[in-house]
């Protein structure tokens, strides 16, 4: 693939794709202890046809955004909390965490070195980073690998779901995660599963499936990429609470955005029976952002729950905040942003 070059990038027309920037950061672990490579400009990997990534699966991701302001600095939005998530899906998948604190270094090192990837201000779009980490050792018994290969790559992005575009969802037969599997963390295998489905949705019209926890098929649990939310009628910002749920950095914002704005959010075990309740209802995530649910189809039935064509003006105002705090344009009042 040739390498991308910032002159020709048409910013406004940004899909959710990969481009082959200049940089990304690499270390290696081996022998016991993290080996840094630091900055290296070639975007392939080299290892064995054995490696355990590619028979078991050990394998952790995670999605951040940088964000170019209106003066033209650069934002990062809790990348903190990206490494402390990385370092819990390390652990459930056994596999020897990256430092967090050389996360955030790293993440920062990734995107000054490809700061002409970093979308215009007027564009809307961003730069989204993509640290991830696999197992490397040649085996064929199933057991952890002693060796790793993390990286950070980038890639400019807009808006994976259109920002505020309501869009239609199903509701999926199948699941996402088992009980008591892997749903926290954010790995490949809970993505791998989730395609069959998301493709069979789309098919009919969908943009993506919305998932029940895996063990009654009662409670709504979470989008293939993104956090579920609802406004209930007289108000109230209402979040799942599952053990088989990705938890998201956007959710955790939210919640406390709702908080301030007397929302009196609460994440709680929601029916899927009670989902018209909900005045609104959306998507949260880094890369769908906040994005409104159109319809939900649930076995035949569809549910509007504001409009299939308009955002409510609660998901109005959280996705104003969200992003006002994104690219410095409102109080940061809990510290979340970080200057490149
Ligand atoms: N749930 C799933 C399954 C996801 O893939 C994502 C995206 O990372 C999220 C939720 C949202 O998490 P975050 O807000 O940290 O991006
Ligand atoms: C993210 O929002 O960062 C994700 O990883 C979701 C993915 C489906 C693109």
């Amino acid at each position: 693939m040739a390498k991308a070059v910032a002159a020709n990038m048409d910013w406004n027309h940004l899909g959710f794709q990969y481009w082959d920037l200049p940089y990304r950061y690499q270390a290696v672990y081996r022998d016991g202890e993290w080996h840094e490579d630091g900055l290296i400009e070639d975007s392939s990997l080299t290892f064995s046809e054995a490696a355990e990534d590619l028979h078991y699966g050990q394998e952790v991701f995670e999605g951040l955004k940088a964000y170019r302001c209106k003066d033209g600095n650069v934002n990062l939005f809790r990348p903190d909390m990206n490494a402390q998530r990385m370092e819990n899906s390390a652990k459930r998948l056994s596999m020897v965490p990256f430092p967090k604190d050389k996360f955030v270094e790293a993440v920062k090192a990734v995107v000054k070195a490809n700061q002409d990837f970093v979308p215009p201000y007027e564009t809307g779009a961003s730069l989204y980073l993509r640290p991830f980490m696999v197992g490397t050792e040649p085996m064929v018994g199933v057991k952890p690998s002693k060796t790793y290969v993390f990286r950070i790559f980038a890639t400019p992005v807009g808006a994976y779901i259109k920002g505020l575009t309501p869009m239609p969802y199903m509701v999926s037969d199948y699941d996402r995660a088992a009980y008591a599997g892997t749903g926290q963390a954010k790995t490949a295998g809970n993505y791998a599963g989730s395609l069959y489905p998301a493709m069979k949705a789309k098919a009919a019209g969908f943009a993506d499936c919305l998932y029940l926890d895996p063990r009654e098929h009662k409670y709504i649990d979470e989008f293939g990429g993104a956090n579920f939310y609802g406004i209930t009628k007289d108000g109230q910002f209402v979040t799942p609470k599952s053990d088989s749920i990705l938890p998201s950095v956007t959710k955790k914002s939210i919640l406390r955005i709702a908080e301030r704005q007397g929302l009196n959010p609460v994440e709680t075990q929601i029916k899927m029976a009670d989902f018209d309740q909900f005045a609104e209802a959306g998507a949260m995530g880094t890369a769908a952002v906040i994005s409104p649910v159109g319809s939900l189809t649930y076995k035949d039935q569809k549910y509007v729950p504001f409009s299939e064509t308009e955002a409510g003006p609660v998901t109005k105002k959280l996705y104003e905040e969200l992003l006002g705090i994104q690219y410095s344009e409102r109080e940061d009042f809990d510290n979340w942003v970080q200057k490149v």
